[in-house]
């Protein structure tokens, strides 16, 4: 059943241009990398041929146990926002979304390295609206409120940063709609 938050795909292509770079993202929790070296120029022509270019890739590597703070990814997109995400590991882990009383005093804000603005709120605002476990790949929704819960073991998730030609973010009925023919 497809919704706004996270909907499985499946690609009969390569993903990655060197599967040792698994093991260069798990040196920190997050990386930003050149999707150009780090994506197989298979999986690089498939989005090109849906009118998508990656802004860059992302990877977060979370330990067992792991509670990620709530915070919607790029406050100056918008709050609809897709990625595609990759996941290795991470069993039992499950994305949830909020609904938040009020955005307009953050109690902090941080800057990711490539400058993307990241908004956090103290936990009392949030209402839970949605808890589901992320297949791999996935579209997901980050432009709403959200975090990862890691119970069992390590996680690797990869995201690929989707923009159309103009450099817009996309949104989950837009790529719903881009990748239909590999939603499963
Ligand atoms: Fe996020």
């Amino acid at each position: 059943m497809q919704n706004q938050y996270c909907n499985p795909l499946k690609f009969n292509c390569k993903i990655l241009a060197n599967e040792k770079f698994l093991e260069f993202c798990k040196s920190k929790y997050m990386n930003i990398m050149n999707y150009k070296s780090f994506l197989h120029t298979e999986f690089i022509e498939l989005l090109e041929s849906k009118g998508i270019i990656p802004s860059h890739i992302e990877s977060f590597y979370s330990p067992e146990k792991f509670i990620m703070g709530i915070h919607k990814d790029d406050a100056d997109s918008g709050d609809d926002i897709t990625k595609i995400n990759f996941i290795w590991g991470g069993i039992g882990s499950l994305m949830h979304w909020y609904d938040i009383k009020d955005s307009s005093v953050p109690v902090y804000s941080s800057k990711t390295d490539i400058g993307t603005v990241v908004n956090f709120y103290p936990d009392e605002n949030y209402t839970l609206v949605s808890s589901l476990p992320v297949h791999s790949p996935s579209l997901v929704q980050v432009g709403k409120f959200h975090n990862i819960t890691n119970p069992n073991e390590k996680r690797l998730c990869i995201s690929v940063v989707i923009r159309d030609k103009q450099g817009n973010a996309i949104t989950m009925n837009q790529a719903l709609q881009i990748f239909s023919e590999y939603l499963i």
